[in-house]
Parts: structure tokens; sequence; C-alpha cells
């Protein structure tokens, strides 16, 4: 296989330090923005090198970001090239467009390393629905937040500090308000829903609300009342019918998820004969990244494509009630409160789609489910 590797940041120069060692695969050109030499591959700033190049067969997109990424690998997919991103915004946010060409092209479209970072979460997706039906995806799948959450609960570290340190080691996107706001994990969810239930999630029917609201007083509540919080996905599916939400959530202090460390990621399936099976590992991280990028490209040698058909627009039906912590209420949020943990709210169950459309209204506030 010979790539044309799209961005050498993070998880292209782990690509490119991967692939060295490897006989069946090898990077032969480079976009890169900054001077830099490479012993094997040429280094080059114009992506029709890559194009045209008809000796390339793979392009491994690691730029980030929509654009140019989304013009490249539309104009790869057209000239006959397979495809391995591990942008997760990119194929979130084109799938009804990407998807449908690389199959009409006959190409390979991979991006196991979209969500999960070095976990096989995807490609374990693929494995599982050959068998049986999936009922349920989600869990942890930022490692950015991950890091925040836990840096504060476990070693008391304020917001703003956790952050940077999350920066520092290579997890947080370039902006990383992506992360904090829970964009990535949004991203990772419908994708992760798309591929699980076969179909294509109307974006606008699935709600998100991230970390950035929390506070060093809602950690301390969590704490007295033996709880820890994680941000989480949740994607469902029975009876043609579909949930999708993503939202900080509060798990006992025995769960699995209120144990997972650091940048770490815990993924969960409920599938119809194996029931609840979680895959947990590095969720971000040059290496683990890149490692999945590589599994992608053997798959591609093996003779893999995309990892379900693609399918339908469908939307979100988030009638579904929950129990929440809310800090910041209202007239509305008194109405539905059953108890009171200091200034904050807990309340009776409400349907999650009523409370985002509150907290919409509201965006000082900061709400957070308590897990079934
Ligand atoms: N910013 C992402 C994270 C990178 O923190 O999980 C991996 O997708």
């Amino acid at each position: 296989m010979n790539i044309g590797l799209l961005g050498f940041g993070v998880v292209g120069r782990g690509v490119y330090d991967i692939t060295a060692a490897r006989d069946d695969m090898q990077v032969t050109k480079v976009i890169c923005l900054e001077d830099i030499t490479l012993p094997d591959a040429e280094v080059t700033r114009d992506f029709n090198k890559i194009l045209t190049d008809d000796s390339i067969d793979t392009v491994v997109e690691a730029m980030g970001g929509l654009h140019p990424a989304y013009e490249f690998v539309r104009a790869a997919i057209e000239a006959g090239k397979n495809i391995v991103t591990s942008n997760k915004a990119l194929v979130a946010t084109f799938y009804d467009d990407l998807l449908p060409l690389a199959a009409e092209k006959g190409v390979a479209f991979r991006c196991t390393a979209a969500v999960g970072g070095g976990i096989g979460w995807l490609s374990e997706l693929e494995r599982v629905r050959r068998v049986q039906e999936i009922s349920m995806v989600g869990g942890i799948m930022n490692g950015t937040c991950n890091y925040i959450l836990d840096s504060m609960t476990r070693l008391g570290l304020d917001y703003g500090e956790a952050l940077k340190q999350a920066q520092a080691l290579g997890y947080a996107e370039a902006n990383p308000s992506t992360d904090v706001d829970g964009i990535d994990t949004w991203h990772k969810l419908i994708l992760s829903s798309n591929v699980a239930f076969g179909v294509s999630m109307e974006h606008e029917s699935v709600p998100v609300c991230g970390i950035s609201r929390i506070s060093a007083e809602d950690i301390a509540n969590f704490k007295a009342n033996g709880l820890t919080c994680k941000l989480v996905s949740r994607g469902t599916q029975a009876e043609g019918k579909y949930t999708a939400y993503v939202q900080p959530t509060l798990f006992p202090q025995g769960a699995l998820e209120a144990a997972v460390p650091t940048n770490f990621n815990l993924i969960t399936l409920d599938g119809e004969y194996s029931g609840r099976q979680s895959l947990y590992g590095q969720g971000a991280g040059r290496y683990p990244t890149a490692y999945n990028v590589v599994e992608d490209c053997v798959s591609v040698l093996a003779g893999k494509s995309f990892y379900s058909p693609y399918g339908g627009k469908v939307s979100a039906d988030n009638s579904v009630k929950l129990r929440y912590y809310v800090r910041g209420g209202d007239a509305w949020i008194d109405s539905v409160t059953a108890e009171k943990w200091g200034t904050a709210s807990v309340t009776e169950p409400v349907a999650v789609n009523e409370i985002h459309a509150w907290l919409k209204n509201n965006p000082e506030a900061f709400i957070a489910a308590i897990a079934e």
C-alpha cells in the first residue's frame, strides 16, 4: 500500500513512525505546512501531488477540521483512492455525502481512530452487528473531558489547570471548546449510532451538554453524595425508535464508569445475544490513535470497506425521563425539584429533550443526569 498522508501533527507523525517499521505499507508523500524533510517520503504543501499520483492508492487524512479536509477527501474518493481518517468531525458532518460516494466509487472508507482513539470500537461494532442487533451504544468517549473531571475529582485541580495539562499532553482538539462543550463526543455518538444501528442520525435531534460550566461546588456536592461525574453519550434503538444524547452523568462510586482515570475511554454496547460489553483503553494521544489508523490500513489491505451499509435518516426521540442535578434554577426547575443539595436542585424524572431545551434558555446553568 502506498499512502499519501495529509497532516503531520499529533496523529500524522505517529502514523509515519508506525508505518516506517512495516513492509506492507509505506507513506510516500506527506502534506505538511512546516518545512521538514523526511528520509523516506516527499513532503509537499500541494495536495494535487498526491491526488494525481497513481501509485498512491490510499489517502490517510490526519489534518483535523472540516476544511480543506472535506475537499481533499472527496477529491481523493473521486480519484478512486481508499480513505483512512481519524477525523470524527469530518465523517459525522459529511456522512451522507462521503459514505454513498465511497460506495459508488468502490473505495474503502475506514475511520476507526475517530471514536475511542486506540480502542477498536467501530471495528468491533462492524463485527458484532454481523450476528446480532445492537440496542445501545455509548459511554465515555472524550479523553480530554475525562482527564479534566478526573483531575478535579481525585486531585482537586481547578478546571483551567486540568484543561491546560490535557492540552500539553496532546489530548485536546485544536479548539478545546470542541472537547469541553461535548461536540467531540457528539460527533462520536452520531458516528457510533450510524454504524451500530445502520442509520444516519439527524444531527439536530441529538442534544449535547458539555462540562465547561462545572464548578468546584458541583464536584463537592457529587462527592458528598457518593457520586462521580463523567461526560457520557448514549444512543439506543428499539422497535424503530431511537434516542441519542450527550450529557454529564453521575455514577455511584462502584460503577465501572466512575473508575475510568485520566484520558481513558470506556465505551459500551448492548447486544441481543451478548448483552453488555465494554471496551476500555487510551481514548486519545499520538500512538494509540495512530495505531488504529494503521489497523485500518491493514483492514483495507484485507479488503474491508465501511463498517455497515449506509442507512436512511432517522431522528432521535428523547422523551425518556431521568433525574437531574441542576445548579442554577428557575420556577420550572423549582416545580420539578425533589430535593436540594446545597444551592443545587435534584429533580424528579424529567424528559431528556425537555431539560436540554430548558438549558438552551439558561446557558449559565449546569446539569448532570443521575445514572439509573
Ligand atoms: N480530543 C479528543 C479527546 C481526541 O480528547 O478524546 C481523541 O478523539
